[in-house]
């Protein structure tokens, strides 16, 4: 099964000039769904994970999957001013402009193993700002995992010294 043929391209969304990788059509399908997850759970297995902490929104599918299969606990990492309690925030710069994301600060203690999961890499910038808060909390990252890398924007430059794993690479 080649799962690349379950990712839907939309040129020009949600901006001019951006190819968009749609992964609803993968996560529809059960075997394609299953087998994605089967791929992420095995590049984890064997590393001793306690926590997986996942990107909203689109991580949140795959990162609660793999915590389950990990028997690790699950830790939301979210845009501004979702979160009920004190929170760490991480700031990161966009094509134009800024976002910033948010992770509880007791989400995660000192110590703990902990996987990052998203469901894509582009320029790294998301993926680099999760990581700053799950280290402000004292978190050991020892994996990055992505369903989909866009490996011509070099997003892993900013992870570099983590261990970035992804199931499908565009180059
Ligand atoms: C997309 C994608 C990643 C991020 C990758 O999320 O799901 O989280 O962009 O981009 P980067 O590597 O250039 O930082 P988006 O912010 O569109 O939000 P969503 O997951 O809620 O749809
Ligand atoms: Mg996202």
């Amino acid at each position: 099964m080649n799962l690349q043929d379950f990712i839907r391209s939309i040129p020009d969304f949600p901006k001019k000039g951006i190819i968009f990788k749609d992964i609803t059509t993968l996560l529809k399908d059960p075997e394609a769904f299953n087998t994605a997850a089967d791929m992420l759970y095995n590049f984890a297995k064997n590393l001793g994970v306690q926590k997986v902490a996942g990107i909203e929104s689109r991580g949140f599918v795959f990162g609660s999957l793999l915590a389950q299969r990990l028997k690790a606990g699950f830790v939301p990492i979210r845009k501004p001013k979702k979160l009920p309690a004190q929170v760490y925030s991480a700031s990161y710069t966009l094509e134009y402009g800024e976002d910033t994301l948010e992770m509880h600060q007791d989400a995660i203690l000192k110590g703990e193993k902990v996987l990052l999961h998203d469901d894509l890499l582009a320029t790294g910038g998301t993926a680099q700002a999760a990581c700053s808060l799950i280290e402000k909390a004292g978190g050991k990252i020892v994996q990055v995992s992505f369903l989909i890398e866009l490996a011509f924007l070099n997003g892993r430059e900013k992870l570099k010294g983590y261990d970035v794993v992804s199931v499908m690479r565009y180059e």
